[in-house]
């Protein structure tokens, strides 16, 4: 029998022999590799109807590093924002920017607390696997990619920052850049235009700008500017806007000392007339919206935080779920907690990667992914998925804060 100390090196060191090497030209790629690359690789871009209780089509458009209200005091934000409904309520999950596009895509940010280049195991799933299970188109666009599925950490590699993958969400996983197909779903923003005109726009999409329209190298009057050129016709377009619903949100705030609310609002042809010009203070994260697509298309849950995250209001409504509310008064998510892609040392952590819930309905109602359950199978949860904010016992981040909501009269309160 192992004792506690060997069996800890022993994980360890299997760890270690399965952690990936990350070598020059994983990171940085050659020019001879990208021109061939992008003589050769062909975006793939497939389509699906798959109806939703909500939502046919979703998309999410993630500006960078800005407080609340400079968001707020944008004119082109609050026009865009008085179209549809402004979410006041909203937080993003940590600083910097790359675990919170990680944890868009995977439930988690496994302890990230820089933007280093990172390529998550295997055995981590995504929102691709909960698509996958319905064939739901999906894709992403990412403004200044040299070629669809690209992995490199920027483009160009040097002089002005354009393409990021620190802001590539499914690029980071190897569950995703392993498949055949998959990366090729991941597009330059160039054939968003191309897949508008063919009609081959997916059920779910995410879009990066560039690093100057983003406001990550600029300012909100920049983004707003983009903004204010690209969403508009979008709108006006039947083919497009018809049953979508398109979240603009940022990835968190500028301010680090912040509670990291971020300013977020939905327009499209899916919010109901009545419903635009209006707010909603339910509370969500960045987890709330893996959890609305799942609750949507009845899909799957990821196990991870998206499993007890809030469902965007317009899907509660659909499912009958019944949201938590949140006591934010003193409630900062503006901290990772610690895990493996933290720059401090966890490799004695037990589990070094933290272990999904493999039971349970979730907010969304319909259980946990087979490809998690299979994968994890087990092995005991890390954390108490079912809450609608992420905390860390054992750190101590984001403990103490209350959560309740009534059902059929009866009043449930916990903390966390
Ligand atoms: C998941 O992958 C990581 C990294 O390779 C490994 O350390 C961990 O043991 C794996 N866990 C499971 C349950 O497969
Ligand atoms: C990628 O998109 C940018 C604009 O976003 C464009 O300038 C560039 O030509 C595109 N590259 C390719 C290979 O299509
Ligand atoms: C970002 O995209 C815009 C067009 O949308 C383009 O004009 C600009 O050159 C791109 N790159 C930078 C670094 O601004
Ligand atoms: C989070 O916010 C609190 C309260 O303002 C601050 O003390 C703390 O330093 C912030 N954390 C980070 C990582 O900046």
């Amino acid at each position: 029998m192992f004792t506690k100390q060997t069996l800890t090196a022993f994980v360890g060191a299997l760890a270690m022999a399965s952690a990936k090497t990350i070598s020059a030209s994983d990171e940085y790629p050659s020019a001879a590799e990208i021109a061939s690359a992008q003589a050769s690789v062909l975006p793939y871009s497939p389509v699906s109807n798959v109806k939703g209780l909500a939502f046919n089509r979703f998309a999410q458009i993630w500006i960078e590093n800005t407080d609340y209200s400079t968001a707020a005091a944008d004119a082109n934000f609050a026009k865009l924002a008085k179209e549809g409904i402004l979410l006041t309520n909203y937080f993003a999950l940590t600083h910097p920017s790359e675990p919170n596009y990680c944890a868009s895509a995977a439930g988690d940010n496994f302890g990230m607390d820089n933007d280093d280049f990172h390529q998550l195991p295997a055995n981590i799933s995504t929102l691709a696997d909960l698509f996958d299970t319905k064939k739901i188109a999906w894709g992403e666009y990412q403004e200044d990619m040299p070629y669809a599925g690209y992995q490199g950490y920027r483009y160009p590699e040097s002089g002005s920052n354009e393409y990021v993958r620190k802001h590539n969400p499914l690029v980071l996983f190897d569950s995703v850049t392993n498949d055949a197909v998959r990366p090729r779903q991941i597009k330059n923003f160039t054939t968003f235009y191309e897949d508008l005109k063919h009609e081959s726009i997916p059920q779910y999409m995410f879009i990066t700008p560039n690093m100057t329209n983003d406001a990550h190298d600029s300012d909100i009057t920049v983004a707003g500017d983009f903004l204010a050129r690209f969403v508009p016709p979008l709108l006006k377009n039947e083919y497009f806007s018809k049953d979508t619903l398109i979240l603009v949100t940022f990835d968190e705030t500028d301010t680090y000392a912040d509670p990291n609310r971020v300013y977020s609002f939905l327009v499209g042809g899916a919010v109901p007339e009545h419903l635009k010009g209006t707010t909603d203070d339910t509370f969500y994260t960045h987890y709330s919206i893996i959890a609305s697509l799942s609750a949507n298309w009845g899909l799957p849950s990821l196990g991870r935080w998206d499993c007890g995250a809030n469902l965007l209001k317009l899907v509660a409504e659909k499912t009958g779920y019944t949201n938590w509310e949140v006591d934010t008064d003193n409630l900062y998510i503006n901290e990772t907690y610690p895990g493996p892609l933290s720059d401090g040392d966890y490799s004695t952590y037990e589990p070094l990667w933290p272990v999904p819930a493999t039971s349970g309905k979730c907010s969304a109602g319909h259980g946990i992914a087979d490809i998690v359950k299979t994968t994890w199978k087990g092995h005991e949860a890390t954390y108490n998925y079912n809450s609608p904010i992420p905390y860390n016992s054992n750190s101590g981040t984001n403990v103490g804060v209350k959560y309740w909501r009534t059902i059929k009269g009866k009043k449930v309160e916990h903390s966390t």
